[in-house]
């Protein structure tokens, strides 16, 4: 996908970042077993991009996300959102981050409470953050649920998760998310909980939503396929080490570590034509 941007300016450098968690098994015991979940991990995102972090299951990716959303603390290193050092923020300061930067989450049936309408769902950050009056709030939702393609809102504003179907449930993820307007959006492998049809169709949404609103995307996933499809640039992790970083033509084409070449061997669709990208 070509950039945006062409000056480019960092939105989020994340270097050497060390995350140790202790492993569960060893809570009862007297000498803590720990896992390294991040070795000294760095890369950076540059504003308007789509970038990839993929690995295989249990290589770090969900923790880099929750450390970038500052929800877990880290043992060393930095992570800078533009300028800002994230560990250091506080009060008006985290809130205005917060809103900011947002989620699309892998499983939408664990993520939107099963007790709160669409309406309410979406009004919760509104809420949270203080954002429009009562008559600008339902107008806002409107629109977050229609660029989410749930159209027309009005059928979705009293729906419960349980009676949307899953990719509409995953819409209505993303219409939350989107409802802030953030400018940094990390989708933690959101499609896959769904059908390959539905999924396709989430992905179109996602590149529809970058290209109309100028976010930028940390896209996360095991599957290169669909890095391919989506990314400008990915960075291939292996048990809490980055191995490889680059466009993501230049990944798959040319890979220099051993562990991206025996992903990509192990993906039987790249014997194939190339996916390409809908315009
Ligand atoms: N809260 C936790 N306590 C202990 N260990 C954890 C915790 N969270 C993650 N880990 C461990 O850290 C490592 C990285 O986990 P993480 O969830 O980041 O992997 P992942 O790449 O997101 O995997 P998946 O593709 O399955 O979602 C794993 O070994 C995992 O068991
Ligand atoms: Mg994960």
């Amino acid at each position: 996908m070509e950039r945006k941007n062409n000056s480019a300016e960092t939105i989020l450098n994340v270097d050497r970042v060390q995350k140790t968690y202790r492993d569960q098994r060893s809570l009862f015991r007297k000498s803590a077993i720990t896992v390294t979940a991040l070795n000294r991990v760095s890369l950076e995102i540059q504003k308007g991009e789509v970038f990839g972090l993929v690995g295989a299951s249990g290589s770090g990716k969900t923790t880099l996300a929750r450390l970038v959303l500052r929800l877990e603390e880290f043992e060393a290193g930095s992570i800078r959102f533009h300028e800002t050092e994230i560990r250091n923020l506080k009060g008006r300061n985290l809130r205005a981050f917060r809103r900011k930067v947002q989620m699309i989450p892998q499983d939408p049936y664990q993520s939107l409470n099963p007790y709160l309408s669409v309406q309410d769902t979406l009004l919760e950050p509104l809420s949270i953050h203080k954002i429009g009056t009562r008559t600008t709030r339902t107008e806002i939702i409107r629109e977050s649920l229609e660029a989410a393609g749930l159209t027309p809102a009005e059928d979705f504003f009293l729906s419960y998760p349980h009676q949307l179907s899953g990719g509409q449930r995953q819409r209505a993820a993303i219409a939350r998310a989107m409802v802030l307007k953030p400018e940094f959006l990390i989708a933690d492998e959101p499609t896959s909980m769904l059908d390959a049809s539905i999924s396709f169709n989430i992905f179109r949404l996602l590149i529809d939503i970058q290209k109309k609103r100028q976010v930028t995307f940390l896209f996360i996933t095991h599957d290169l396929a669909a890095a391919r499809f989506f990314c400008d640039r990915i960075a291939v992790i292996y048990q809490g080490d980055i191995v490889e970083t680059g466009t993501t033509e230049k990944v798959i084409q040319d890979p220099q570590s051993e562990y991206t070449k025996a992903l990509i061997r192990a993906q039987p669709k790249f014997s194939f034509a190339k996916t390409t990208r809908p315009t």
